[in-house]
């Protein structure tokens, strides 16, 4: 039997396909939620979930977010995310990305991949060997490991918190003898540990992993505590930069942050906690706008002139004034930074602020 290709009617999303080849083991949903900005671009994800309406919630949720963060950092791109149902462990092989490629050729470049959680550059190689919709190959054009670029947002959008919490004072003083806790020291959270290390910061760290959050703490003179503690340490800057939700009633109660600041994706369970976030006075770096460093980076690769580590260095830098406007919008209209985020992006969508003039550039 074939691969098998059937569209979802979903609201509001421009187009959703399950996807399925029972001989390889594949059952993936893509979805494209907007592509007013430009083709949609977003990774793929191999995870067991536990049913089909678990992978389909997650890959609306990431799809829609997808449009926000690229129509924030003005990328020309629009958004799109594909999940594949299986443990990246033992399922995936070369004939299931392979049937799953077909389902990205059959967009016919609405919906770019990339990788995510359970896929790395070498299974983009596979996708790529069939079809052409793909970004950021293991090959010297491509612009590489994302989380560098994402690392290095994070910490100008630290900075951006720092700023508007404490006011103007040189660069190189802002973060010095401030206290910031890190949860997730993996390929973003270690990096952005790095930046603040030599920005003067005093740092908390914490990992799932305590024997690398200890070498990670002894490296950078920081304090390690548990995964359980970091959330709710007494610090200016709280960075989540591990999973999702980890912003709930239950959290925002015993949070003693000023402000948060991390990479993590969906921070906020609800986005009433977003609010709730406001009432506690705790400035909020809403998670798409200071994450962005990552697909700003991959959008380079896409470039006319083909990828440029100083280009994308330069775009990714915009996030300081951006998180900059978010604060003042939300200051201005008494609105959570979150809600004004998504305001903003509402906005740019409605204007075509940042939509793509010229069509993408795949140069492999
Ligand atoms: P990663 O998988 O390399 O690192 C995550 C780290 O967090 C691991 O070291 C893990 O042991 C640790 N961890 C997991 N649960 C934890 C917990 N409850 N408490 C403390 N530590 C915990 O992931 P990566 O790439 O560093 O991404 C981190 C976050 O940033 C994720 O939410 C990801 O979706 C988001 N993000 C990453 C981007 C990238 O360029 N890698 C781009 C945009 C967002």
């Amino acid at each position: 039997m074939a691969l098998s290709i059937e569209e979802i009617d979903i609201e509001d999303y421009e187009k959703v396909i399950e996807a399925k080849d029972p001989d390889v083991g594949l059952h993936a949903l893509i979805a494209i939620h907007d592509t007013t900005m430009g083709p949609s671009l977003g990774g793929c994800r191999i995870y067991p979930y536990t049913s089909r309406e678990d992978a389909l919630f997650d890959v609306l949720r990431l799809s829609r977010g997808m449009t926000y963060k690229s129509a924030v950092a003005e990328i020309g791109l629009g958004g799109g995310k594909s999940v594949i149902i299986a443990d990246p462990k033992t399922q995936k092989t070369e004939a299931l990305l392979r049937s799953f490629a077909k389902a990205v050729d059959s967009l016919d470049g609405q919906y770019i991949c990339a990788e995510d959680m359970g896929t790395t550059l070498e299974d983009m190689s596979i996708i790529r060997s069939v079809t052409q919709w793909v970004a950021a190959l293991p090959d010297l054009k491509s612009s590489g490991d994302p989380s560098r670029f994402t690392a290095w947002g994070c910490f100008r959008g630290v900075q951006a918190v720092a700023h508007t919490l404490w006011g103007a004072c040189p660069v190189k003083d802002m973060l010095r003898e401030r206290t910031i806790a890190i949860q997730g020291l993996g390929s973003v959270g270690a990096k952005l540990a790095e930046h603040l290390f030599w920005a003067g910061a005093r740092l908390i760290v914490s990992d799932v992993d305590p024997v690398r959050a200890e070498g990670i703490a002894a490296q950078l003179g920081a304090q390690a505590c548990t995964s359980e503690e970091i959330l709710h340490v007494p610090c200016d800057i709280l960075a989540p930069c591990a999973v999702g939700g980890v912003l709930n009633s239950e959290s925002i109660q015993r949070l003693q942050c000023t402000a948060i600041a991390g990479a993590a994706n969906n921070q906020l369970l609800h986005e009433e906690h977003g609010e709730l976030l406001m009432e506690k006075g705790i400035l909020y770096a809403p998670d798409f706008v200071i994450n962005a460093g990552g697909i700003i980076n991959v959008a380079c690769e896409l470039e006319s002139e083909g990828y440029d580590p100083c280009l994308a260095r330069e775009k990714v830098n915009t996030i300081y004034d951006t998180l900059l406007s978010v604060f003042e919008m939300s200051a201005r209209r008494n609105l959570p930074t979150s809600q004004a985020a998504d305001e903003l992006a509402r906005h740019k969508l409605h204007y075509g602020i940042g939509k793509r003039s010229t069509s993408v550039h795949l140069h492999h």
